[in-house]
């Protein structure tokens, strides 16, 4: 027996309508704030994510699917899209356009991560990047799209997690106080710690080891630290929160996974999900665009977790029945009008279903009934002869006669 590779999943058909609802959700919402759909490889030069992602994080340290294709290329499984659709915005030149370029994905994601509930090696991810405007309204524009998204789903309890991690001005100054501090307590700091405190220190700030946060504790905020024009920005995105009536919890210790971030940053999460419970997440990443080779470019976007928002969103979704009408020959001459029949319903956009098996009637009924049809039109020989078909309403019993032609009519979905 072949199993699926750890960490994967397979999405099999009693789950997919779920996927499809909230996919539909999902595009619906897009287009009511006038984002546009992007579609980029699923493997890219192992380069775009080093550069882009940061050589000192996690995901590219440890946990890309990188290998080198038959001509020798270093290509990698994205571990993400905002580095994918920035290089695709560059090289197709998108900011023609016209500025402010908004876009959104939906697609598989990859990251050789310890595989748990709500973390897999190959998860999705819908995500939304948009390009050109260093004002906070677009900021706030993409939490609201997110947070409207949650609601729909039903997920209660959101907690919009958000901070400012400055920008290259401001930042410096931190590190190098943060620097100073942790390495006085260097010796109580985790291993993993210890290693960042030289390649990435602002991780240590989101360190879960409470020995790590028992120190971090202590330490000066980086809202002190922030440059006027970053305080700025700030403040006046959470007047525009504030202005779209939505809660957020400023969390002066969230810095990001991901090395591109300058100012914004911010994390939903949801309190039922156990220690994998940021169902989404993003921020601005202002310099990102010219590090991967395009011209200064202001960006801000997020990323959520299909797999984990749909495991506490949709809870309250009915799956819609798979069949309307289900047809029922009795007897060997009335199976090609059976299939007459299928065609047209089908035509007419009823879900229609007979059967394949030459089932019993009997048989035929009981498989109307799993499949939950809501209507079945029976054939019987003599009606036949006379032109007629019986209609059943499934749910409600009734039956009617109807003329062979215009049995359509006692349909009501
Ligand atoms: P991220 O925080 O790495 O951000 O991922 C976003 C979301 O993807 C997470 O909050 C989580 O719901 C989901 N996720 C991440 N890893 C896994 C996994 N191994 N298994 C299941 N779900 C997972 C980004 O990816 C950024 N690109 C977000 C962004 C877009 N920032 C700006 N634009």
């Amino acid at each position: 027996m072949i199993s699926r590779p750890k960490g994967t999943n397979d999405l099999l058909p009693e789950d997919i309508w779920r996927w499809h609802k909230l996919e539909e959700l999902i595009r619906k919402e897009c287009a009511l704030f006038n984002f546009h759909e992007i579609r980029t490889p699923v493997f890219e030069e192992t380069k775009l994510f080093q550069r882009g992602i940061g050589e000192g994080t996690d995901i590219v340290e440890k946990e890309m699917y990188t290998f080198l294709d038959k001509a020798e290329r270093s290509l990698t499984l994205r571990p993400e899209g905002t580095a994918s659709v920035v290089r695709a915005f560059i090289e197709n030149n998108l900011q023609e356009m016209g500025l402010p370029v908004k876009l959104y994905y939906l697609g598989p994601m990859f990251r050789y991560e310890k595989p748990q509930s709500g973390r897999y090696r190959q998860f999705h991810q819908f995500g939304v990047e948009c390009f050109g405007s260093p004002e906070p309204v677009l900021d706030a524009e993409v939490i609201l799209l997110a947070s409207e998204i949650y609601k729909k789903l039903g997920i209660k309890n959101v907690i919009i997690k958000l901070n400012s991690i400055g920008c290259q001005a401001c930042r410096p100054q931190y590190i190098a106080k943060l620097k100073d501090e942790l390495k006085k307590s260097k010796d109580s700091l985790c291993e993993d710690c210890v290693r960042r405190l030289d390649v990435n220190p602002l991780r240590v700030l989101d360190c879960k080891e409470e020995k790590c946060k028992a120190i971090t504790k202590s330490l000066p905020p980086i809202y002190d630290y922030l440059c006027p024009e970053c305080k700025e920005h700030f403040n006046k995105l959470k007047q525009i929160l504030n202005l779209f009536e939505l809660s957020y919890v400023e969390e002066p210790r969230l810095v990001r996974g991901l090395d591109y971030y300058t100012k914004t940053v911010f994390e939903f999460t949801v309190e039922n999900l156990g220690a994998q419970n940021a169902i989404g997440a993003g921020g601005r990443y202002d310099k990102l665009v010219e590090e991967v080779g395009g011209k200064p470019t202001y960006a801000v976007g997020f990323a959520m977790g299909i797999e984990r928002s749909l495991q506490v969103g949709g809870a309250l979704w009915q799956k819609e029945p798979d069949v309307d009408l289900y047809i029922i020959s009795i007897g060997d001459q009335t199976k090609e009008e059976a299939l007459r029949q299928l065609r047209l319903a089908r035509q007419k956009g009823l879900k229609t279903e007979l059967d394949t098996l030459n089932r019993s009637v009997k048989a035929q009924f009981k498989q109307a009934d799993k499949l939950k049809a809501k209507f079945c039109l029976i054939l019987g020989p003599d009606e036949l002869l006379q032109g007629q078909v019986k209609l059943k309403n499934m749910q409600s019993g009734e039956e009617l006669q109807l003329p062979l032609g215009d049995w359509l009519g006692g349909i009501i979905l």
